[in-house]
C-alpha cells in the first residue's frame, strides 16, 4: 500500500516518532514548501562579518596621525622660510637653508599625496561597503519571505530571550530594566568571548627603543583628560623608571608629539619610590606600581606629585624572585602586576608560602592605598607570561610561539572557578609582551611588545558583535 500525505514540516516529527506497525505502511512525505535555505544565510552572515572586519578604526587613525603630522610640519616649514628670507646673504648657508626647505616640501607634498590617497580608498572603501550592506540586506530580506518556517525569526527571538535571561542573571532578581547598581559584578557585556586585532600598532615616539614599558589610558580619568594616553619606558637598565610621559590623544601618542610631557616623580632613577618593572597602570590621575626595592605598591598622584604605598603581605617575591615567564626566558622584575577592570585597581603577584602560585588582591583606592580581598589560585607565576583583569575575572596568557600569544587561563573572583582551557590567542606583532592590560572604557586589551604599543578588542558576549542580532 502506498499512501502519500501532505504535511508541514512540524509534522515529520509525530510520523517518525510513531512505531511502525507490523504490517509495513510506508509514508512518503512531500512538503509543499521549499527547504529553507540555510547556506544563504550563512552567506549573508558570513559578507556581513567580513565588512566589519574591514572597517577597522585602524584606517581612520591613519588618517588622523597624517592630518596630525601635516599640522606639525606646516608651521615648521613656514617658520623655516622665514628664517631663510630673514637671513639669507647670498652665502652657502643661504643655499644649505634653501636646500633644507625644499626636502622638507618634498616630505610634506608627499604626506598630502598619501593624504589623498587614503582619503581616495576610504571613500572608495566607503562605497563599497555601502554597497555590501545593501546586498545583504536584499538577501536577508528574501530570507524572510522565504521564512515560512519562522526560522529567523524564532532565532531572533530566542537570542532577545537569551540576553533578557542573561541581563536577569547577571542583575540578580531584578527585571531586564537594568538598575542602576548591580549586584557584585560590575560588568554589563557578559562573558568574555575572543579578541581581535591588533587594532593599534604603532613604535610611538621612539621606535625601536625602551623594549620594556607599558601604556594606556586612564579608565577614571579626570574632567577633560578623557583622551589622554599615557606611555612608561624603564628608561635605566631596562628595569626602572622615574616618569610617566603623557599624550593629549591616541594620534599624538601615534606621531609622538607629547603634551604635556613628563610628570616626573623624581629626578634621580633609580632611587627610592622609582618605578620598577613594566607591568604599570594608571587609574583616576595616579600611577599604580612596584616600588623600587620593596614589596610593596606604589600610588603617584600626578597631580599632587606625592607619593603613598601599600605593603604587601610577609612573604610576598620581588626584586625578580617571582617573575613572569615562558620556557626560554624570565621577564625581570616583573614580580608585581598591576591591573585595571570596570571595579578598579587590582595587583597580581606571589608569595613564598603559596609556593609560587598567583594571588590577586583587590587595592582598595583609600588615602594611603590598602589592600583589600585576596584570592588564591592554583596557577603557578612562572608559567605565565602576563595577566589582566576584565569584568572581576583575571585572565593569564603563555607563549606559544613568537607570533601568538594564547589566553589559557581564567579565575573568577565571584565564584572561585578556575578554568585551564580558555582557550583565546592573541596576534603578537613582536616576541615579547612586556605589560598587558584591560581598559574598562573601549573595552581595549593594550599590550607593551618589544617597544611597540599595541591594542586588540575584546569581543563580549552582549556587545552586538554577534551579526545579525
Ligand atoms: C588625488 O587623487 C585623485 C585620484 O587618485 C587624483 O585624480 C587627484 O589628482 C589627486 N589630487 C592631488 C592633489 O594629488
Ligand atoms: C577568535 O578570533 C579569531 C580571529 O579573529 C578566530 O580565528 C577564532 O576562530 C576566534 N575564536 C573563537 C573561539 O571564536
Ligand atoms: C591626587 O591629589 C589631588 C590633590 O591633592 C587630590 O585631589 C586627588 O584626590 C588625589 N588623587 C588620588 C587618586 O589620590
Amino acid at each position: 500500500m502506498k499512501m502519500y500525505v501532505i504535511l508541514p514540516l512540524w509534522a515529520l516529527f509525530t510520523v517518525t516518532q510513531q512505531k511502525v506497525p507490523s504490517d509495513n505502511c510506508l509514508c512518503e512525505l512531500i512538503s509543499s514548501d521549499k527547504p529553507f535555505p540555510y547556506d544563504k544565510l550563512k552567506t549573508a552572515q558570513d559578507s556581513a562579518l567580513s565588512c566589519t572586519n574591514t572597517i577597522t578604526s585602524q584606517k581612520t587613525f591613519a588618517l588622523d596621525s597624517l592630518l596630525l603630522g601635516l599640522n606639525r610640519r606646516l608651521p615648521q616649514l613656514e617658520h623655516d622660510v622665514a628664517m631663510l628670507e630673514k637671513e639669507d646673504d647670498r652665502t652657502l648657508y643661504g643655499a644649505l637653508s634653501l636646500h633644507i626647505i625644499e626636502n622638507e616640501l618634498a616630505e610634506i607634498q608627499q604626506m598630502i599625496y598619501k593624504l589623498n590617497s587614503t582619503t581616495t580608498e576610504s571613500k572608495h572603501l566607503s562605497e563599497n561597503m555601502a554597497q555590501q550592506l545593501e546586498n545583504i540586506k536584499k538577501e536577508m530580506d528574501e530570507l524572510e519571505k522565504f521564512d515560512t518556517m519562522q526560522v529567523v525569526k524564532r532565532q531572533q527571538a530566542n537570542q532577545r530571550l537569551k540576553r533578557d535571561l542573561d541581563q536577569c542573571r547577571n542583575n540578580g532578581v531584578h527585571p531586564p530594566n537594568r538598575p542602576t547598581q548591580p549586584t557584585g559584578r560590575t560588568c554589563p557585556h557578559g562573558r568574555f568571548l575572543n579578541i581581535t586585532g591588533p587594532r593599534v600598532q604603532t613604535a610611538g615616539e621612539y621606535p625601536g627603543s625602551y623594549k620594556y614599558g607599558a601604556w594606556g589610558r586612564d579608565p577614571k580619568p579626570e574632567p577633560g583628560k578623557e583622551s589622554w594616553h599615557w606611555r612608561v619606558m624603564l628608561t635605566s637598565s631596562n628595569r626602572y623608571a622615574h616618569y610617566v610621559r603623557l599624550y593629549s590623544s591616541l594620534s599624538s601618542l601615534i606621531v609622538g608629539i607629547s603634551v604635556p610631557g613628563n610628570v616626573q616623580i623624581h629626578p634621580s632613577n633609580p632611587t627610592t619610590n622609582t618605578i620598577q618593572g613594566p607591568n604599570v597602570v594608571l587609574y583616576a590621575g595616579a600611577l599604580y606600581y612596584n616600588c623600587y626595592n620593596k614589596d610593596a605598591v606604589c600610588r603617584f598622584n600626578l597631580t599632587s606629585k606625592s607619593v603613598t604605598s601599600l605593603d604587601l603581605p610577609k612573604g610576598t617575591r620581588y626584586n625578580s624572585k617571582g617573575d613572569f615567564c615562558h620556557l626560554e626566558e624570565c621577564y625581570p622584575y616583573t614580580d608585581l602586576d598591576l591591573a585595571t577592570d570596570e571595579s578598579g585597581v587590582w595587583v597580581i603577584y606571589t608569595t613564598t608560602q603559596d609556593f609560587g602560585n598567583l594571588l590577586l588582591s583587590k587595592v582598595e583606592e583609600s588615602e594611603p592605598p590598602k589592600l583589600g580581598k585576596t584570592w588564591r589560585t592554583s596557577v603557578y607565576k612562572r608559567s605565565v607570561t602576563n595577566t589582566f583583569m576584565a569584568c572581576g575575572v583575571l585572565y593569564a596568557t603563555r607563549y606559544v610561539n613568537k607570533n601568538m600569544e594564547e589566553i589559557f587561563y581564567s579565575f573568577d573572583t565571584m565564584t572561585g572557578k578556575e578554568n585551564f582551557n580558555v582557550g583565546i590567542f592573541i596576534n603578537k606583532v613582536s616576541s615579547d609582551i612586556l605589560s598587558l592590560n584591560y581598559s574598562p572604557v573601549d573595552q581595549m586589551l593594550h599590550a607593551y611588545c618589544d617597544a611597540q604599543m599595541v591594542s586588540y578588542k575584546v569581543l563580549f558576549e552582549l556587545m552586538g558583535n554577534n551579526f545579525p542580532y
